[in-house]
């Protein structure tokens, strides 16, 4: 592991030297920048500098003054024991505070005394640490649960991010998902405009949808997108296997609106795409929590036929908690490194020979790619998208007894294989949602300076790699608060 705290410290942009006439010479600042995120950090040790005061870069035994946000008393003084200026036992430490010491001797000028209203609220065991965990800017940072208490509000602003996706507007698309995803995560439901004021990522545009919802019931933006053909025909063909945004934008230019449009014109359609029509029924059938459990049966029995001792674990959405998803996610692994590599052929043979699949593309490992200091790229894993034939109990094919439906049913699949070393960090990014680890790969770059990707975590300074054994791992090399699976449905 690298030694975080200084490294943190000298790449702040707030390293410089301290004015060399600190107006207070007994005081002596450190803003921690553990939730508070390093511009932030940046900027309040330019404006007390300004002041006058000293901030120091670095927790020496000199602090006397602490500055945290969004932090428990209980928390600081963990994060405090961990610091190498941790004064001996029965020493007098800095005053741990919170913001509002700050705030209020920049706007005095000076410091102000420390009272007990500043110093960090104290929490007994078993309370929430934090009470406005939700007010954090990046979603990593906040627990989400899979079901919330503002479902139609986010709803309506994720619509809105997906139809400016569907019109290449990614910025615009990612604010809508940030305000949505902060909707998720929010402790209670969102009852009167005002209360978006405390909240981050609300843009005027998200807060008068909000608005015109809360006070109208419906938002004429979002019923007019919702109604519109051209959101209708990017939904429809989007949602086919092997089809983006792009092939749909063209297909929808070319005057395409309807499955049976496509139908009428094959030689548009890529072998996968042309699949991906003929199950589309299937396809975009929710796959339910038992469907997974008789696939995860299938695949184990598959890979250990192919390579006893490799591990087969579910991931994606149902990880998460989900009941229902638009496909299977399973991570392959071997304790022995190297032992997993060129294992999904036969594992792909042995499935095929039993009937199980209807289509795969198998992707090789891309080992150039495959190293966090190509963060741009996702993962570069040996993986197959499949689409299975899954067997249905008997008595659930078909809904009429006098026409009884085939026997079967499609369902997509995809089949991950990581080496041992990465499997962390390929679950971690193979768990989602989506948002989470995109806000994930964003913090870790823009507040610590790291580049995380699904094969690991790469410090450019240093030009190195960390190691972790599992995802908590990952998260404390972050210096961020775990979340398990089921609080990742940003
Ligand atoms: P999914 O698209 O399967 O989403 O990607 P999901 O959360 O399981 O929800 P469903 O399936 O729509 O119900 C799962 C995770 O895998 C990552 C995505 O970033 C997402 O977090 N992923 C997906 C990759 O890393 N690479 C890929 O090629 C595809
Ligand atoms: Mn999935």
């Amino acid at each position: 592991m690298l030694p975080r705290r200084r490294r943190a410290g000298s790449a702040a942009p707030a390293a410089r030297a301290a004015p060399p006439d600190p107006r207070f010479p007994h005081v002596a600042l450190y803003l921690a920048e553990r939730r508070m995120g390093r511009s932030r950090r940046a900027f309040l040790a330019h404006l007390a500098r300004s002041k006058g005061f000293r901030v120091l870069d670095a927790c020496s035994s000199e602090v006397t003054h602490v500055v945290m946000e969004h932090t428990s008393a209980e928390e600081a003084g963990r994060w405090w024991q961990r610091q190498a200026a941790a004064p001996a036992p029965g020493c007098h430490g800095p005053a741990l505070l919170d913001i509002s010491w700050f705030t209020e001797s920049m706007a005095a000028g000076q410091p102000v005394p420390v009272e007990s209203r500043h110093r960090l609220e104290v929490v007994t065991p078993g309370e929430e640490p934090s009470k406005s965990v939700w007010l954090l800017p990046y979603a990593c940072q906040r627990p989400t649960p899979l079901t919330h208490h503002n479902t139609c509000l986010s709803d309506a602003l994720e619509l809105l991010a997906e139809a400016a996706g569907f019109d290449g507007s990614e910025g615009r698309s990612l604010s809508f998902s940030r305000a949505a995803s902060v909707l998720k995560a929010l402790p209670g439901p969102l009852t009167d405009p005002s209360q978006l004021q405390a909240l981050p990522h609300f843009g005027e545009h998200s807060q008068r949808i909000i608005q015109e919802l809360l006070e109208e019931g419906v938002c004429e933006e979002v019923e007019k997108v919702r109604r519109s053909e051209r959101y209708q025909a990017m939904k429809l063909f989007t949602g086919i296997f092997g089809v983006g945004v792009r092939i749909a934008d063209q297909w929808f230019r070319d005057g395409l609106r309807t499955l049976e449009d496509l139908r009428e014109q094959p030689q548009r359609l890529s072998q996968q795409q042309e699949v991906g029509l003929e199950h589309f029924r299937d396809l975009s059938t929710p796959v339910q929590w038992p469907d997974v459990e008789a696939l995860q049966q299938l695949v184990v029995a598959a890979v250990d036929r192919a390579l006893p001792g490799a591990s087969v674990t579910l991931t994606g959405g149902f990880r998460r908690g989900k009941r229902q998803g638009h496909d299977v996610d399973f991570l392959i692994t071997h304790p022995q490194e190297g032992r997993e590599a060129g294992l999904l052929p036969t594992v792909l043979q042995h499935l095929k020979e039993q009937g199980l699949l209807l289509y795969h593309q198998y992707h090789r490992r891309h080992k150039a790619a495959a190293r966090p200091q190509h963060s741009h790229i996702m993962d570069a894993f040996e993986r197959s998208f499949c689409i299975f034939c899954l067997p249905l109990p008997p008595g659930t094919a078909g809904e009429d007894p006098l026409q009884p439906g085939p026997a079967w049913k499609a369902v997509r699949v995809d089949l991950v294989v990581a080496p041992d070393s990465e499997f962390p960090f390929a679950l971690l990014g193979w768990t989602g949602s989506k948002h989470f680890e995109r806000e994930l790969r964003r913090f870790s770059r823009k507040e610590r300076g790291l580049w995380l990707n699904s094969h690991g975590l790469w410090d450019p300074q240093q030009k190195r790699c960390f190691h972790a054994t599992s995802e908590e791992d990952i998260f404390r090399q972050l210096d961020l608060d775990y979340l398990p699976p089921e609080q990742r449905n940003a």
